[in-house]
């Protein structure tokens, strides 16, 4: 039955092909919100309609502040200040959850 492995190969070439045009930081966003569901959920809403602690802001909001950026967030993780625990998280961590959050902003 070559038809089967023909398809199944065509299956993988596509998936392949998809993954490889993939930007990186679709990697990286999908790592920081699984960072945010472990070690901030507790205290923040992590995603819009979702439930989450709200201790501090919700992430969305975060992500919508008008002088909000990656970098920032980086600072503030790196540096966060009482109420919010410094988590000690390594750079890598930090700026996945950067990009997690601010994939949150509202694109209009
Ligand atoms: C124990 C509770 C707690 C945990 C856990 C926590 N936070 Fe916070 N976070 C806070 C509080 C409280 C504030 C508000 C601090 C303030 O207003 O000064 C805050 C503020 C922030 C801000 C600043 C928001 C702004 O307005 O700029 C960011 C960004 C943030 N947290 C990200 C995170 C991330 C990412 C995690 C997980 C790695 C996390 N927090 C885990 C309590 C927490």
């Amino acid at each position: 039955m070559t038809w089967g492995i023909d398809m199944r190969r065509l299956c993988l070439t596509i998936a392949v092909t998809a993954l490889g045009a993939a930007p990186a930081f679709g990697d990286e966003i999908t790592r920081g919100k699984e960072l945010a569901s472990r070690w901030c959920v507790g205290c923040h809403v992590i995603a819009p309609n979702t439930p989450g602690g709200d201790v501090g802001p919700p992430f969305p909001a975060v992500a919508a502040e008008p002088y909000q950026s990656e970098t920032a967030l980086k600072a503030w993780l790196a540096d966060p200040h009482p109420p919010m625990p410094d988590l000690n998280l390594s750079a890598p961590e930090f700026d996945a959850l950067a990009a997690y959050i601010m994939s949150l902003k509202p694109t209009d």
